[in-house]
């Protein structure tokens, strides 16, 4: 199927009535550019524009495209679970919301008052009727209908490759167009002002264009404020779905969603990943807006894939499209209702909002007090060497695969991947004291996880896999470090050299985890003399006070136990930051 028409059949009726629109709007700013000739000429071309648009079928066909682009647009707005959008969508949102304010009292003025009160709506009439009083509200609709339906426009067809060549050429006409308009408003409008100054001239123009009496003027001027007062109402019930619905969702269950890379929040069940996504401010590629066709917001599904219900028709065909593994899903069209883990595939867009912010935000580096913690297998070089490339690699990813879920599950995000091992960070969202427990939780559950491994690979690997963990806590610099194509989020910091010489000095002391002092201390840990000691570390000029633990399961079940990253993200004000995009 092609790039533009995919979606489900509610997007393909909002953009083909917009298109129906934005063509009858653009042949009607056309038709106004005529007046920089004369007003002859715009009522010229306006005759033949009537032929098809006061037709019986013009008339159906444009009326079902307004009242269908009109209400998919409220529709869709009603059931949004975030306003933390791409500016570009809220910039649209906004725009078609004020178009029937201006628009509705124009149609009354125009084909309402042509049709119940005979009115000849032609160019003369409406340019005396708006010309100066309403010169500037008249304006602000032209361009507002046209930025809005160019946006519109723009941002489906941005999707489709051949557009760049021609898009030079699209944007000419899109400014040209309006200006025309207007500038033919202009001087159509003062040269119609001034001929009817002369009373005779407006006499004249009454008759011609059957002007409407006292009495129809004033039932037009109620019809005005009436279709205003209504669309207002309806945007009122709007207003009441989002509310009612953000309500329902806030003591409604829960779900959580473990990002890779970080982080891990729990939010209401209902909004879909990509929402979940910008509710959380994780920065999330979505270059269509949410409407299955792009496939840029894809994620790979690490865990819980089981628990989603199938793909749609359009999410298989955008899916199809790029070859994609059943594991992979469009974040944009899962809703998860169950414990999910996930890696988002493309880097975010940096024209959306939350990526745009952390882009500005990292190229300069942030300073955080983050927990780090380094984990590597022990002996791996010797027991890869005796082992086909291949095996090597499945090893790996399964230990990999076990390590990763527990940092995940535990708030943390890997940092880097060093060959046998690993760099992951805590507390970035939660805070230093949660993210030092979340370490300690995860280094118990790595324990764990290993003798799952071990009894799995047991007749590959010969000898049981072991560990070596190393954790530290202090000031990091977050930032995206490196060049071109090669730049990353990583952290870099005292902390992560303390951590790496930590995990060295497991292999030495006979223990699975060496953590720092100041890392027990953040936990609210008191351990015990005898796990203590304080030791020498590169790049340290005093010595370091240590604590070690022979094995994870030995950590104090106590310290472990409370989950504070649930209860932090189960505050009602995250959720309610993450729907009005409060930064
Ligand atoms: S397919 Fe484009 S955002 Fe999901």
């Amino acid at each position: 199927m092609h790039i533009l028409w995919r979606g489900d059949t509610l997007q393909r009726l909002r953009l083909v009535s917009g298109l129906i629109l934005f063509t009858f709007a653009a042949t009607h700013f056309i038709n106004h550019a005529l007046g920089l000739i004369s007003v002859d000429w715009m009522h010229v071309v306006q005759q033949w524009r009537w032929v098809v648009t006061r037709s019986w079928p013009g008339t159906i066909v444009l009326l079902a495209a307004l009242l269908t682009h009109a209400s998919l647009g409220l529709y869709k707005l009603a059931g949004r679970a975030t306003l933390r959008l791409p500016r570009w969508e809220l910039v649209q949102i906004a725009l078609g919301i004020s178009i029937p304010f201006l628009l509705l009292p124009h149609i009354v003025n125009t084909r309402i008052a042509h049709v119940f009160f005979n009115v000849n709506d032609i160019y003369v009439y409406e340019l005396a009727k708006l010309w100066p009083a309403s010169a500037l509200t008249q304006s602000l609709l032209l361009l507002i209908v046209w930025v809005h339906g160019c946006m519109g426009i723009h941002f489906w067809m941005r999707l489709y490759p051949p557009y760049r060549r021609v898009f030079p050429l699209l944007l000419t006409l899109a400014v040209l167009i309006p200006l025309a308009s207007l500038g033919g408003f202009v001087v159509a409008g003062s040269n119609v002002a001034a001929a009817i100054e002369i009373p005779s001239v407006l006499d004249n123009l009454k008759v011609l264009t059957r002007w409407p009496n006292e009495a129809a003027g004033e039932t037009l001027a109620w019809l005005r404020n009436l279709v205003r007062i209504e669309f207002a109402a309806v945007l009122a019930v709007v207003g009441g779905c989002l509310a009612w619905t953000y309500f329902a969702r806030l003591a409604g269950p829960k779900v959580t969603v473990a990002y890779t890379s970080g982080p891990t929040v729990r939010v209401p069940q209902g909004p879909t990943l990509l929402e979940i996504s910008r509710m959380s401010r994780v920065p999330h590629a979505s270059v269509c807006g949410g409407r299955a066709r792009c496939s840029t917001c894809r994620v790979r599904i690490e865990r819980g894939s089981f628990d989603l219900p199938p793909p749609t028709f359009p999410e298989v065909v955008t899916l199809g499209s790029i070859g994609a593994p059943p594991n992979v899903r469009l974040a944009c069209q899962i809703r998860p209702e169950h414990y999910l883990i996930v890696t988002r595939l493309l880097k975010s867009d940096t024209t959306g909002p939350e990526g745009a912010a952390i882009e500005e935000a990292d190229s300069a580096g942030v300073e955080k007090t983050l927990a780090v913690m380094f984990v590597d297998l022990r002996d791996f070089t010797r027991l890869a060497e005796k082992r086909l490339p291949f095996d090597v690699v499945y090893v790996l990813n399964e230990f990999f695969g076990v390590v990763g879920a527990a940092i995940t599950e535990h708030g943390g995000w890997i940092d880097k991947f060093l060959g046998d091992g690993l760099l992951a960070v805590f507390g970035q969202r939660d805070g230093i004291e949660s993210g030092c427990r979340q370490a300690l939780r995860t280094a118990r559950d790595i324990d764990l996880a290993l003798d799952h491994i071990n009894a799995k690979l047991e007749a590959e690997l010969g000898r049981p896999l072991a560990v070596g963990i190393g954790l530290d806590a202090g000031p990091l610099l977050l930032g995206r470090i490196g060049y071109g194509e090669s730049v990353d989020f990583t952290v870099i910091g005292n902390p992560v050299n303390v951590a790496s010489r930590l995990e060295a000095l497991t292999k030495e002391r006979d223990v699975q985890i060496i953590l720092s002092r100041q890392v027990a201390r953040q936990a609210e840990w008191e351990p015990p003399a005898e796990m203590t000691m304080h030791v020498d570390v590169r790049g340290v000029a005093e010595p370091l006070e240590v604590v070690q633990v022979g094995r994870g399961r030995e950590l104090p079940a106590e310290v472990l136990a409370k989950r504070e990253s649930e209860a932090e993200t189960e505050k009602p004000a995250a959720w309610t930051a993450g729907f009005w995009g409060r930064r």
